[in-house]
């Protein structure tokens, strides 16, 4: 079937439609880059319409966590389709779905969670995060206590206030952003330490006094929230250093201010336990999910808020009414059902514990292969969650020149050995984060695939006179 599909000519009605996320918009435009039409997935691989079979090391962008084509998954949001599709939670509004939903995913998060806000996508779930942090502050009467303060290399989103949370450059420039009372301070990327003689748990602390800087010299009275990712994603996927969260904590407790766990990523599973907030002991006041809560099957986002955040928004509603925030697909029936059996199928196939694993097994076989690789320099990850960083001197830690474009190179060539692995926007840094549903032997062709592409590139590099080992 996929043959019959007139790629070159299909692409070329896409150049002239299609505006695509991340994409140089020229080059693409005027066909100067290649495109790629997706027809078909299973399990842990996809498609395109010439044949081209691709093992999906990345899960799509780190959401497809049951891997594709769960006929079932199609078959709950049919039956929910055919039952209601749609209605609004305006005022009191709800479904059935949505009911079970709710009180299923606040008991999986636990810690003193108390109510879910729903949205589409995990941008506008951080961007309601940010509202209800002001709101909140507004009911209190505090109305100077509105900065949030985010880290370099945070990844939140790319609207307005989700992308002035984010921390990478590429996201900010020429796009007016950050946003005035958006701060970033020091990301716990221990690999990039500037003081070599620092141990992990010093580094820790080394963030946290940085962190207790910024607040003093912003004004702890300015200061509302911090958000952060209890593994940094797309900022190049970094564990936090031994002890961060705790230190980070005890700073934010001292001069009241909120912390935000944006576990769009790490939730449901992909770190090998149902939050990343629990694994790493954070505490937090309120938690964003979106990706793995429906394996993407559905767009569905949720902000969740903790009973201490819960209690001062009712009472802003008792002086204000009702809260001037909704969205018209906010609590949507077919995303909801989407959830449920997302759910059904992570908890049946026992998926978390699978991450947990199959994931040590995966970090191991990384660690083995590439750990003296002469062009890895780091090594790292959790779960199914992993990171090659390269450097073009591994014992210095030194960059690469950015225009040998090192990652995109490797996750080209990659793509090549048929792996999909991703070439993060910052650094030369290679992500890998497959479907939960891997196992050993996947993980040993990811692996093998991974090092062949690695190991051309290095001998491309050394053969063009462009680099050679230290
Ligand atoms: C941690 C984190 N937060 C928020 C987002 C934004 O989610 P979305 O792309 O659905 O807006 C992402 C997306 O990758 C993410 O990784």
């Amino acid at each position: 079937m996929n043959n019959k599909i007139d790629t070159k000519a299909l692409l070329e009605i896409d150049r002239q439609n299609v505006f695509h996320a991340s994409t140089h918009l020229k080059q693409y435009a005027h066909g100067e880059m290649a495109g790629r039409i997706i027809t078909n997935a299973k399990g842990i691989r996809i498609q395109d319409s010439e044949g081209v079979e691709l093992i999906d090391g990345f899960a799509g962008l780190y959401c497809v966590n049951i891997g594709y084509g769960r006929e079932e998954m199609a078959e709950a949001i049919y039956e929910q389709a055919k039952k209601l599709a749609y209605y609004h939670t305006y005022v009191g509004h709800t479904n059935e779905a949505l009911i079970t939903l709710s009180e299923r995913i606040l008991k999986m998060a636990g810690q003193g969670m108390s109510k879910v806000y729903y949205g589409m996508s995990g941008s506008d779930a951080n961007e309601t995060q940010l509202k209800l942090v002001w709101y909140y502050n507004n009911a209190r009467g505090l109305p100077e206590k509105k900065k949030i303060i985010s880290r370099d290399r945070g990844y939140h989103g790319s609207s307005i206030a989700s992308g002035s949370m984010t921390g990478l450059p590429l996201f900010h420039a020429h796009f007016d952003l950050p946003l005035e009372r958006i701060k970033h301070t020091l990301a716990p990327y221990y690999y990039r330490r500037e003081d070599d003689g620092m141990t992990e748990r010093e580094f820790s602390k080394h963030c946290a006094d940085e962190l207790e800087k910024m607040i003093l010299s912003e004004g702890p009275e300015t200061v509302a929230a911090m958000i952060g990712e209890p593994v940094l994603g797309t900022g190049g996927i970094v564990p936090p250093p031994e002890g961060y969260w705790q230190e980070i904590r005890k700073v934010l407790d001292k001069y009241d201010i909120l912390l935000i766990s944006d576990e769009v990523v790490c939730g449901f599973g992909r770190l090998g336990a149902d939050f990343g907030s629990i694994i790493y002991d954070m505490k937090p006041d309120l938690i964003t999910v979106a990706k793995g809560l429906t394996s993407a099957y559905q767009p569905l986002s949720g902000v969740m808020v903790g009973e201490r955040v819960w209690k001062v928004l009712e009472d802003g509603t008792d002086q204000w009414g009702a809260i001037g925030h909704g969205y018209t697909y906010s609590g949507h029936p077919l995303g909801a059902a989407s959830a449920l059996c997302n759910l059904d199928i992570i908890e049946r196939e026992n998926l978390t514990a699978n991450a947990r694993d199959t994931g040590a097994y995966f970090q191991q076989q990384m660690q083995a292969t590439f750990a003296n690789h002469p062009l890895v320099g780091d090594s790292r990850g959790i779960g199914l969650l992993h990171a090659l960083e390269f450097s073009s001197n591994k014992y210095k830690r030194e960059h690469f020149d950015p225009n040998l474009k090192v990652g995109p190179q490797i996750a080209a060539a990659c793509m090549e050995q048929g792996l999909i692995a991703r070439a993060m926007p910052h650094g030369d840094i290679l992500g890998f984060a497959p479907p939960l549903v891997v196992d050993r032997g996947d993980i040993d062709e990811i692996v093998a695939r991974a090092k062949k592409a690695i190991d051309k590139v290095t001998d491309n590099l050394v053969n063009n006179g462009s680099w050679k080992a230290a």
